[in-house]
């Protein structure tokens, strides 16, 4: 089992270049089960829950080879429709694949996913929005069981505007018989990216990044060669941990539009933000005033995913800060673990209250999640003395190697087998 060792007190300054961002890869992966013929992705980046959903892939009959920076998939030959447990329990993108499989193959069976433990994740939206498209669906013993033979655009009103929902459903519609219409689809830029994805295949959606999604069905999508997005959370960690340390970091491959949520809580706060196309530069001195509130939010809102990045800046800056977290239930399974570094955080349900301190301690704590581990490491990086951090393949499902990436920063960090 690895673990990171972080030494903490160094200022971070250099360059990196961002890679692309997981949450397009899955859904652009799950969208190449719709193509008929070779799907070519630039900048395929090694995470662990891409890996695992390449394996997903050649599971449903698809064959993948990599040429240096980019995956060469040939999809001609999908024939089978089933997701099994052991699988479906490594990345929950997974259940994104529903819609595909079923507009490919007519019939999907898939175990109830994995993912990130941060609560109740329920799959009632994707299943309504199926369902609205005319898929008969059996849940039981752990198994979706998909018949889609009468699969044919619908109008689906989402109750919550759900990532993974919209991405599900506007997969199903793209091979279903005539119009689908998503209402309250989510506006995350991932699914505008899907949307290019699929479109440059054959698809014919419109909307995606407004609250209204139109897919016209078509008969067969073909090959296609594309380039995911970068890695908007990657980069809003990368920007976090500079105004932690101090320093002069610049990220390049950036689509800081993206981030602006983020920018605009830090730039003239506690740093200095400059853009110039794709770069982002952010000068920082390191000496931190609170953030009063941060609220996450569904897109363009502040994200989910960053956090627990966030948090661990509050817990060294000057004054006390809210963080409520909108999105998911039990996202605050990292505090306990930042309090063991000598972070003053309460938690009431939904609501943390963070007093900041002067300093924060090494110790050994243990990735709880994927971004919760991420956060745990930027607090290692200006806490004193060492901190280890195990259960690091958390961070490793969306972080090639964030240790490398930190290094490169000038960060004190390895990884070490134990
Ligand atoms: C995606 C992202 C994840 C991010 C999240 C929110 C990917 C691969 N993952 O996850 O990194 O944290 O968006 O931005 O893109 N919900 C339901 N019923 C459903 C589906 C969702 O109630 O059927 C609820 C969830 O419990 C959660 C909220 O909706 O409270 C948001 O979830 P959703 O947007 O679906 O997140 P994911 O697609 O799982």
């Amino acid at each position: 089992m690895d673990k990171i060792i972080v030494k903490g007190g160094r200022k971070l300054s250099g360059e990196l270049e961002i890679s692309s961002a997981k949450n397009s890869c899955l859904p652009i992966l799950a969208g190449s089960i719709l193509c008929s013929g070779e799907v070519i992705l630039h900048k395929y980046p090694k995470y662990d829950d891409v890996t695992n959903m390449i394996e997903i892939l050649q599971n449903l009959g698809g064959k993948s080879k990599v040429q240096s920076q980019s995956l060469i998939l040939d999809m001609n030959n999908i024939s089978k429709f089933e997701i099994p447990r052991e699988l479906a329990s490594l990345t929950r993108s997974s259940i994104f694949s529903l819609g595909a499989i079923l507009g490919r193959v007519k019939f999907a069976k898939v175990a109830y996913p994995g993912g990130c433990e941060i609560g109740a994740r329920p799959i009632d939206l994707h299943i309504k929005g199926l369902e609205a498209l005319n898929v008969k669906i059996v849940d039981r013993r752990g198994y979706l069981t998909c018949d889609g033979r009468e699969l044919r655009g619908g109008n689906v009103h989402l109750d919550f505007p759900s990532v993974g929902a919209t991405e599900n459903v506007m997969m199903a519609g793209v091979l279903a018989k005539g119009k689908t219409k998503i209402f309250n689809a989510a506006k995350e830029p991932e699914i505008v990216d899907l949307q290019n994805f699929l479109n440059k295949a054959g698809a014919k959606i419109k909307g995606a990044g407004t609250s209204t999604i139109i897919i016209d069905g078509v008969e067969k999508l073909g090959s296609v060669e594309y380039t995911p997005l970068p890695d908007r959370i990657i980069a809003g960690t990368y920007i976090i941990g500079s105004v932690m340390c101090g320093g002069d970091i610049t990220l390049t491959g950036v689509k800081t539009e993206h981030i602006q949520s983020l920018i605009s809580k830090l730039d003239n706060n506690c740093c200095k933000i400059t853009i110039k196309g794709d770069r982002i530069r952010v000068l920082s001195s390191g000496k931190l005033k609170s953030i009063n509130k941060i609220e996450t939010m569904p897109y363009p809102g502040f994200p989910t995913d960053l956090q627990p990045q966030i948090m661990a800046l509050e817990t060294i800056s000057n004054g006390t800060s809210v963080i409520v977290e909108n999105l998911f239930e039990t996202r605050f399974k990292h505090v306990g673990e930042l309090i063991k570094m000598g972070a003053q955080i309460l938690t009431e349900g939904r609501s943390a209250v963070i007093k900041g301190v002067e300093k924060l301690y090494g110790a050994e704590v243990v990735a709880t999640d994927l971004r919760g581990g991420a956060g745990l490491v930027l607090a290692g990086l200006v806490a004193d003395g060492y901190t280890t951090i195990s259960n690091v393949g958390q961070i490793k499902r969306g972080y090639e190697s964030i240790e490398k990436d930190l290094s490169i920063l000038g960060a004190d960090i390895k990884k070490v087998e134990s």
